[in-house]
């Protein structure tokens, strides 16, 4: 399923986005967190994350697993990789690699999977959620959150605003897409690859930034590049300042406090799926 829009690109990240990824990163780890609890991870357990960034929640999933228990996070973007490689532990690994291709790992390797804030950027989530199957042990679980398209963060609305208030936004209708997958396309391309058990649920998170400028530099690093990438650099100033003044009229003593909503879905592989 090709993206909306065909922006999408891992060509334009750079070492500045990968570190403002990592320092930022909190926000992205404690929805991690909420991945993380209903898989239920155990000690010595073996487990993919995919898309895994920095690292920092990978790190938290080897402290779960245990010395006998193994984590491996695998991310397309090299300059990531290399800071995630920073967190070290004997039972926690990182490589570059896509969703799309696990072919270096063996039919039945793990005992979960998930991915975190990264199924909305797959390009072919058919052929990601066929490699998963094979990987994962009969009953083995997955987990993953991506954005719902019906339901934008409150800041795609504030960039909306942004843009057509700038009043370029009519020339460009596909150049911002909100990419995500509803329900009714997660429960059908679960099914529709082999896994069973599909549950889901859609939870309301509210993310506090610093400022608008901070919440920019997050909503950048977290696109690796591909954030206003369809405007000119004189159109994305001219967004960036229209989004900063909308943005920062509802800033708080406690900072920005943004609602947004993920849907988190989790299913296995049938136990006799060998
Ligand atoms: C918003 S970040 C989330 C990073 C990490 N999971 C975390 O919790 O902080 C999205 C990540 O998805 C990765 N990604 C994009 N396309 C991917 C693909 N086809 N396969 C695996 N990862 C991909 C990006 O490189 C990026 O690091």
């Amino acid at each position: 399923m090709p993206q909306p829009g065909g922006v999408i690109s891992l060509d334009h990240d750079t070492p500045e986005l990968a570190r403002s990824y990592d320092e930022a990163g909190l926000v992205q780890f404690r929805h991690g967190k909420f991945l993380i609890g209903p898989l239920a991870i155990k000690s010595g357990e073996h487990v993919l994350d995919i898309g895994t960034g920095t690292g920092r929640l990978a790190e938290f999933v080897a402290g779960l697993v245990g010395p006998n228990g193994h984590v491996i996070g695998i991310d397309p973007l090299a300059g990531r990789v290399e800071i995630a490689r920073l967190r070290q532990a004997d039972n926690l690994q990182f490589d570059v690699g896509r969703a799309e291709d696990l072919a270096r790992f063996h039919d039945g390797q793990f005992d979960a999977v998930y991915l975190n804030s990264v199924f909305h950027w797959i390009a072919d989530k058919d052929r990601a959620l066929r490699e998963i199957r094979r990987v994962l042990k009969p009953a083995g679980r997955l987990g993953l959150n991506v954005q719902d398209p019906s339901r934008p963060h409150q800041s795609r609305l504030f960039l909306r605003q942004a843009i057509a208030d700038t009043g370029i936004a009519d020339h460009r209708p596909d150049s911002n897409p909100v990419l995500g997958s509803t329900d009714e396309e997660l429960k059908s391309l679960f099914a529709a690859n082999g896994f069973v058990d599909y549950r889901s649920e859609l939870r309301a998170l509210v993310d506090v930034h610093e400022d608008a400028d901070s919440l920019l530099r997050w909503s950048e690093a977290s696109a690796f590049g591909n954030f206003l990438e369809a405007f000119s650099p004189t159109e994305r100033e001219q967004v960036r300042r229209a989004f900063v003044r909308l943005v920062e009229a509802k800033r708080t003593p406690e900072g920005l406090t943004l609602e947004r909503y993920l849907r988190f879905a989790f299913a296995r592989k049938a136990p006799t799926d060998n």
